[in-house]
């Protein structure tokens, strides 16, 4: 296996990450000073949005050279040292490539028309994603119409053009000789345009009024997307591509892996980025998900981004519990979590005034790319480019609690790193109360999380099991009250033999002896359960020991609780601990994650 499937990603939007020089402009050299706090968190490798020369109309996305690093973030010397620092915390790092559009600065859009699209007339009804007019713009110079999907700034490349193709070689070769990863892969469905540049489909029922089959998703996409993974591939260790596949039709977006091996190497699921943070409608999503892709090929998860902004916000308004509950779906289904710069916190979206919106898109995504907050007060910002006018949830506060949502994202990181079944098992969907999804990972860790509002009484049956605990409406706020019962250990004793990959994932089956025990979940507390517990066949009477559990997802204010007292007084905190939770035992209280995590269970399936 490899480092991209069993690893945890994290983006980084370069601009706002952290500042080296006091500009209020985030750099390369900022990121490099915070290397040893991503180590600590323990992600594997990093994404950078476009660090290249452009005059930011789409900030990044609209590039000028794609050899260069942009002056406000650094040198190639920059980017060199960061890619060798990285590499010393066994930390990879991938770049943003834009292969769809330009920057209409670009030398080429003068020096190389032939490189982009161009009609005497406008030719059709494509429209431009940002300012809403025709994908059409007129150009004095060759008296005629170029085509910019995007801005009228961001003018398409003609991916029919073999110079083009040849041109793109140069530069994935150029970023792999020296170093980089891999790359994210801007609107990876958008490249090849119909030949004919027929119209798209108008349809009021479709996303957008438009079912887009002439202006993106052409099937003569994959060939490039072929083309460039052989040439990863030929680099030691191969390399990778991450799509922006912008697909939320699950069948049609799983064919951007190919055979499962010769295209991309992950594409970001979008189906559930859209989605509503809700059992049922996630637990579809991931099940299409299982369904269509290949067996070879493998899930790429992320809630946040720079464009669809936070899931803190948008999936879970705001509450730092639900938020919680996010992350522990993102980093325990089978696939590979990027994370975005802040969600480790819990971060929501920034506030931005009116007057300090910077985007070009409508409605803007600003709120999404404010600073991180590295301190209380400022964030350690000084007149940053975006504001940053709230930083209650920021590094420096979580990282002295251990109670706090970024001790809970590490210790999840860590959890997933020391389980072979939370890196590489199979996902099974487990039968489930309403409001509550469950499912399995390989042989013996379940994962459940209740996203009611209610808690949720599980009891083991003979056609299933599943366990979650709630929480009241009250811990939706997420203020802090107390749990009320013990945590109350939990084992799902089975046999069953062992099935993996997509005959799993279709039909599982599980031992008739597979029992479990009920576990009962009261309101807002988070327990770690024991699911190590007994002999196959026998059931845990009493709590036992953990011997792996739930991240600790409570909050407690500083000073509070028994355990940390414990741990100041021994001098030992958690962050030199990671795997301290797996062992934590006793009483959790505080508001909710509404989610718990066991190993030891081979549940048996009841939905999927
Ligand atoms: C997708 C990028 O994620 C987004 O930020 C950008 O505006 C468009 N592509 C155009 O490049
Ligand atoms: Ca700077």
């Amino acid at each position: 296996m490899t480092w991209w499937r069993e690893g945890v990603l994290y983006q980084i939007y370069p601009r706002s990450f952290a500042d080296s020089n006091g500009d209020g402009i985030g750099d390369l050299r900022g990121i490099a000073a915070r290397l040893d706090y991503l180590e600590w968190l323990g992600v594997d490798g990093i994404w950078l949005n476009p660090i290249h020369p452009s005059p930011n109309v789409d900030w990044g996305y609209d590039v000028a050279d794609y050899m260069g690093v942009h002056p406000d973030l650094g040198t190639l010397d920059d980017l060199d040292a960061l890619v060798a620092e990285a590499a010393r915390r066994g930390i990879r790092l991938l770049l943003d490539l834009v292969p769809n559009h330009t920057s209409d600065r670009n030398p080429w859009f003068r020096e190389r028309p032939d490189f982009y699209v161009w009609s005497k007339e406008i030719p059709n009804n494509w429209r431009a994603a940002f300012g809403g007019g025709p994908a059409w713009t007129w150009d004095e110079e060759r008296r005629a119409y170029y085509l910019h999907n995007f801005a009228p700034q961001q003018p398409d490349l003609d991916w029919w053009n073999e110079d083009v193709r040849d041109e793109f070689d140069r530069i994935l070769r150029f970023w792999f000789d020296r170093g980089v990863a891999g790359f994210r892969i801007d609107v990876a469905h958008a490249l090849i345009k119909d030949r004919e540049l027929r119209d798209d489909v108008l349809d009021p029922e479709a996303r957008g009024g438009v079912h887009r089959i002439h202006s993106m998703n052409r099937p003569e996409t994959h060939e490039i997307f072929g083309r460039w993974r052989r040439l990863a591939d030929r680099n030691e260790p191969s390399r990778i591509l991450v799509g922006e596949v912008y697909v939320l039709e699950v069948a049609e977006w799983a064919r951007y892996y190919g055979s499962g091996t010769d295209e991309l190497n992950l594409a970001f699921n979008f189906a559930l980025v859209h989605s509503d943070l809700d059992a049922a409608k996630m637990r579809e999503i991931v099940a299409a998900t299982e369904a269509a892709l290949p067996s070879e090929a493998w899930p790429c998860w992320t809630g946040s981004n720079h464009d669809a902004m936070r899931f803190t916000t948008r999936w879970c308004g705001g509450d730092e519990a639900l938020a919680r509950c996010a992350l522990l779906i993102l980093l325990t289904l089978r696939g590979t979590p990027f994370l975005y710069y802040g969600d480790e916190l819990a971060l929501p979206n920034g506030r931005v005034p009116k007057e300090r919106l910077l985007d070009v898109a409508a409605p803007p995504r600003d709120p999404g790319r404010t600073p991180m907050p590295w301190t209380p007060g400022d964030g350690g910002w000084s007149d940053p480019w975006l504001p940053l006018e709230e930083a209650s949830r920021n590094v420096a506060d979580q990282r002295d609690d251990p109670r706090s949502t970024l001790h809970f994202t590490r210790e999840l990181i860590a959890l997933r790193r020391s389980s072979e079944d939370l890196r590489l098992g199979a996902y099974v969907g487990l039968a489930a109360p309403e409001g509550v999804w469950a499912w399995r990972r390989g042989e013996r860790t379940a994962v459940a999380v209740n996203l009611a509002a209610a808690p949720r009484r599980s009891r083991a049956s003979r056609a299933g099991s599943c366990s979650a605990r709630g929480a009241s409406g009250r811990a939706r706020s997420c203020r802090a009250r107390s749990g009320s019962s013990r945590r109350r250990a939990t084992s799902w004793p089975c046999s069953g033999r062992r099935r993996s990959g997509r005959a799993a994932r279709e039909t599982p089956r599980a031992s008739r002896s597979c029992r479990a025990s009920a576990a009962r979940f009261s309101s807002a507390s988070v327990r770690s359960r024991s699911l190590s517990g007994p002999a196959p066949g026998r059931r845990s009477a009493a709590p036992a020991r953990s011997r792996r559990s739930t991240p600790t997802c409570c909050r407690r204010g500083p000073g509070r609780g028994r355990s940390a007292g414990r741990r100041r007084r021994s001098g030992r905190s958690r962050a030199s601990r990671p795997s301290s939770a797996t062992r934590s035992r006793g009483r959790l209280r505080g508001p909710s994650c509404r989610g718990a995590l066991g190993s030891g269970a081979r549940a048996r399936r009841g939905s999927s």
